[in-house]
């Protein structure tokens, strides 16, 4: 069983990449798309989204990255491709789900499932561009506004040349919108011989268990359930090995957000930290009650040093600014 934290543009960037493998239980972790349209790019931009590359495509914890790459046109998207492979990348994901309007717009993300031939075609252009031995793989949603042709899509990803697939269990128009339909997640399977991991809507223990017995799959993608439940893996692979856990507490997490805290003030303006500090503790309300106070707290509070007075790190704060 493998066990994947998601993709998530604007969200899990590098530093969040970092603290979240730090807890555990991730087997492997994919960078924001990193778009392609009709040119090859700079190193600069692989670098930009996938700063892991520098350190071997690991995280600090040791936990590979994989570089997922979004676009429509076969060639290009090989050609980039091929130098994601040369600065490092050991994998390379295609991106046919985003639901973004304007990504759909350029005929980006999921507007793709409508032509599962251009599918096939990426896929193979892609296969064929990277050394034999660095797999290409997938993402995809259900379809546009209809599961109908989830199959011919999945079949078109699988017989180019994907490895695996990873299913998000929704159409584009569904958003995330829940629920995901798991039962999709075993018909894809039945359809192709590459493994399929499950994703969506996989927030608790107990969703995890719902989403096997529906899905039949033993591999599965973590999005927003894992960034709202740092050790959502750890408890998973417990569960999973009938092993007790005592979940991570409120205490527990206070390290890894000031850790996220240290690193956001280093990589980051002062005008942007904030509002990334923001966003995942917004997300971590979901779990942590406590969370909710401190993000009443900060949620108007834009001010570098406040905010680390407020998290209790004075003192790192300091060194990073000096
Ligand atoms: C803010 C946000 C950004 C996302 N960015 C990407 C992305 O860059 N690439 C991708 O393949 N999926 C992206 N997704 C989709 C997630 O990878 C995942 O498929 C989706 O959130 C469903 O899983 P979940 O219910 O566990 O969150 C994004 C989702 C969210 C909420």
């Amino acid at each position: 069983m493998q066990i994947a934290l998601a993709p998530m543009e604007g969200l899990v960037d590098n530093i969040l990449r970092d603290v979240l493998t730090r807890v555990g239980g991730i087997d492997w972790c994919v960078t924001e798309f990193i778009r392609v349209c009709d040119r090859l790019l700079p190193p600069a931009s692989f670098h930009k989204l996938a700063p892991e590359l520098r350190q071997g495509a690991l995280t600090a914890a040791g936990v590979p990255m994989r570089v997922q790459l979004l676009g429509s046109d076969p060639l290009c998207l090989a050609e980039n491709a091929a130098l994601a492979c040369e600065l490092g990348a050991p994998v390379i994901d295609l991106n046919f789900g985003c639901p973004a309007k304007t990504v759909n717009k350029s005929r980006g993300g999921a507007v793709l499932l409508k032509e599962p031939e251009l599918l096939h075609a990426i896929v193979h252009a892609v296969r064929r561009a990277v050394p034999a031995h660095i797999p290409v793989t997938a993402k995809m949603r259900l379809g546009f506004d209809s599961p109908a042709g989830a199959l011919d899509c999945a079949m078109a990803l699988a017989d180019g040349g994907s490895a695996h697939l990873v299913v998000h269990a929704r159409t584009k128009v569904e958003g995330y919108k829940p629920p995901a339909h798991w039962e999709w997640v075993a018909r894809v399977q039945d359809v192709v011989k590459v493994p399929v991991f499950a994703n969506g809507e996989i927030w608790t223990v107990d969703d995890w268990r719902r989403c096997r017995e529906v899905s039949g799959a033993e591999d599965i993608m973590l999005g927003r359930g894992l960034v709202s439940r740092p050790d959502l893996g750890l408890q998973i692979a417990a569960a999973r090995d009938g092993r007790d856990y005592q979940p991570l507490g409120w205490q527990d997490l206070q390290p890894l957000l000031r850790e996220f805290w240290r690193q956001a003030q280093a990589k980051l303006s002062p005008r942007y930290a904030p509002g990334r500090l923001k966003q995942w503790l917004a997300m971590l309300t979901r779990s942590y009650p406590e969370a909710v106070l401190l993000f009443a707290e900060l949620r108007r509070e834009d001010d570098c040093a406040r905010i680390s007075r407020l998290l209790g790190c004075e003192a790192v704060a300091e060194a990073c600014v000096a």
